[in-house]
């Protein structure tokens, strides 16, 4: 029997993979460096485990209102005026099941047969595979070489827009390549994008993971912007909540409406005492993980400080979330046995031999570059960059 031709184009989550291939290696009794994961290493605020544990005590387990609570929804519309300085109610804001089924739900309600979604590489994984599976064609950007240059530019949206764009993605602080997107570059971007008949998709999920630069919300600085603006946010990265899955959108009414009715007919909400503690998490805001945050800053410290120490690598300069996304072309191409695009193949021989994980570029659409997540602790974090080093000095 056939199978459905869209869906069998996708391929399960290379990071998802990789992350399962180093933990059969720990299973079997290896210590294993593990750089591939995409979530901090800290557990929940015990505060907010609390809350669960009490509503859960308290009996509330039955089914939540599909699209979110009006406690949790209105906790968003706060944080979004405090947070990132933007007006929205609350029939504008839907939960969903993490943002993955946030932005899912999103490509589906969006797009039609054929619509362009124009996507800046690297991307988050799995843009391109959801916007296949919504029937769209997703637009790559390639990246610019210079990696101290704008990562993304008005001239960069221009040459690859047709007639049949229906969305832009952006992703900033990025994953994974760590740029965050400056206040100037933004609002060329908004201001290029004012008169564009296009969804602006923002994923702004690292906003709390922002170092050495400012974490803008393009809609506040471009208010132009604002019927076309589509918010992604969750608990996952800033508050350590990846287990829990809470995802939200903030959009007009239009969009967030379709988005609901898409989760009535799915996940149809979120358990709700999950809800319930995700909604302290939002009031209580970035404080709530504040010497946390720091101590990824001071792994993004030590880890650029190692790297940039390495004379055939280099490294897109990284201000936010938390990786670094390293720059192995040169080290490649110098080897008889490597091509310096063939980071897919390096990180086996990386893995398997020096049990360390990194997510090769292939994965987020630009290959000769592998995705270090610093979320690990410094012995760690020194060790598994030497055994790269290692690595890298065997290939010569
Ligand atoms: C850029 C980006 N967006 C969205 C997500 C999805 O997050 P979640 O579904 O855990 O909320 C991730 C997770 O890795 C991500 O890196």
């Amino acid at each position: 029997m056939i199978l459905s031709k869209r869906i069998s184009q996708l391929q399960p989550s290379p990071t998802v993979a990789l992350n399962n291939k180093a933990k059969e290696l720990a299973a079997s009794g290896e210590t294993v460096f593990n750089f591939a994961v995409g979530e901090p290493d800290f557990t929940t605020h015990p505060d907010i485990v609390q809350v669960a544990v009490d509503a859960l005590q308290a009996g509330r387990t039955k089914y939540g209102p599909a699209g979110g609570s009006p406690a949790f929804k209105k906790a968003v519309v706060e944080k979004l005026k405090r947070d990132n300085n933007l007006e929205f109610t609350t029939d504008e804001i839907v939960v969903g099941v993490g943002a993955k089924e946030i932005l899912f739900h999103l490509f589906l309600a969006l797009l039609n047969e054929g619509d362009e979604v124009l996507v800046p590489a690297p991307y988050w994984v799995s843009y391109t595979a959801q916007i296949i599976a919504a029937g769209g064609k997703p637009v790559v950007i390639p990246m610019g070489d210079d990696h101290d240059a704008a990562r993304l530019t008005p001239e960069m949206l221009e040459e690859y827009a047709t007639e049949k764009t229906k969305a832009v993605v952006l992703t900033s602080p990025n994953n994974p390549a760590g740029y965050i997107i400056k206040k100037d570059e933004l609002t060329a971007l908004g201001q290029y994008m004012e008169n564009k008949d296009w969804w602006i998709i923002s994923d702004e999920i690292y906003e709390y993971m922002s170092y050495t630069a400012e974490h803008h919300s393009i809609a506040a600085l471009v208010p132009g912007l604002k019927d076309k603006y589509l918010l992604v946010n969750g608990m996952s990265k800033g508050f350590a909540m990846t287990g829990w899955r809470v995802g939200y959108l903030a959009a007009p009414k239009p969009v967030s409406k379709m988005v609901k009715t898409l989760q009535t007919q799915s996940s149809t909400c979120l358990p709700p005492f999950v809800e319930e503690a995700a909604t302290e998490a939002i009031k209580r805001g970035k404080s709530l993980m504040g010497d946390k945050i720091k101590v990824l800053e001071e792994r993004k410290n030590i880890a650029a400080e190692l790297i940039n120490s390495w004379e055939d690598v280099s490294m897109i300069p990284p201000e936010g979330a938390f990786y670094v996304f390293i720059d192995i072309r040169k080290a490649l191409e110098a080897s008889n046995d490597y091509q310096a695009t063939e980071s897919l193949k390096f990180s086996s021989f990386l893995l398997e031999n020096y049990h360390v994980a990194m997510v090769p570029g292939e994965a987020f659409g630009v290959p000769g570059f592998l995705r270090l997540s610093y979320a690990v602790a410094n012995e760690k974090l020194i060790e598994g960059l030497n055994r790269l080093r290692q690595a890298l000095d065997k290939i010569k």
